[in-house]
């Protein structure tokens, strides 16, 4: 069990992404499953992974990890995110709460992002309200496709505004994820970018891949 009361409200329901990420994920490049490996790496203690899709990371966590609390807020995806964090190396418990909705009265010692900044209405709240849950030194890390320059980027903002949010989970494709970060207020201390065209992508649409770690103040 959680240390710490949890308190979870809100869902999302996202039918046809429900059906379509489980088969993308799945069939995801070695590349990325490495990226989503270092995004992991060295972690210790209590750590809150916001949005875990279908539990794809939770096999990949280090043994230091004492205890991974892991919202997901689509009930189809939290369901099968469930029996990942049965096979999982480190005890996972999955809650079905929005980042927006997810309370807990005790403090974690970093929070897992991973393609899932896209998805949120107001990335800078959502950040804030993560920064809240971290000590001073508490680490973000995050994996997250962001903004292409010149055509990719044109092409992301025509996906933007038709029908690429409505079809797969509310995702945005041209968001500047690292400059919300630091808007926020975390201090950025390791970030690279990847140019990765994983198979479950629609090139070149979600190829940019940045991979960092941010700390609490
Ligand atoms: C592209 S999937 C990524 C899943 C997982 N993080 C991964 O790396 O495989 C985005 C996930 O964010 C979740 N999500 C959408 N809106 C959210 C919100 N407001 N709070 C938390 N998670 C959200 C979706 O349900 C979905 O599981």
């Amino acid at each position: 069990m959680t240390r710490g009361a949890v308190y979870a409200a809100q869902r999302v329901d996202h039918p046809f992404f429900a059906r379509v990420w489980p088969v993308a994920v799945n069939h995801e490049a070695l590349s990325v499953r490495r990226l989503r490996e270092e995004n992991l790496a060295g972690l210790t203690g209590r750590v809150l992974e916001v949005g875990a899709g279908i539990g794809t990371n939770f096999d990949l966590y280090p043994d230091s990890v004492e205890q991974v609390i892991a919202i997901e807020p689509e009930p189809r995806l939290a369901a099968r995110a469930r029996a990942a964090a049965a096979a999982a190396p480190v005890p996972v418990q999955v809650i079905g709460a929005t980042a927006e909705g997810f309370r807990c009265d005790e403090l974690f010692d970093a929070v897992v992002c991973s393609l899932v900044l896209c998805s949120v209405d107001d990335p800078v709240g959502v950040l804030s309200d993560l920064m809240s849950f971290l000590p001073p030194g508490g680490q973000l890390r995050y994996l997250e496709h962001v903004a292409s320059p010149g055509a990719r980027g044109r092409l992301q903002r025509f996906a933007d505004a038709t029908v690429w949010p409505a079809l797969l989970g509310n995702c945005h494709t041209h968001r500047d994820t690292e400059r919300l970060i630091a808007e926020a207020g975390f201090e950025v201390q390791a970030t690279r970018r990847e140019r990765t065209l994983p198979l479950w992508s629609i090139r070149p649409v979600v190829s940019d891949l940045a991979i960092g770690r941010a700390r609490r103040p």
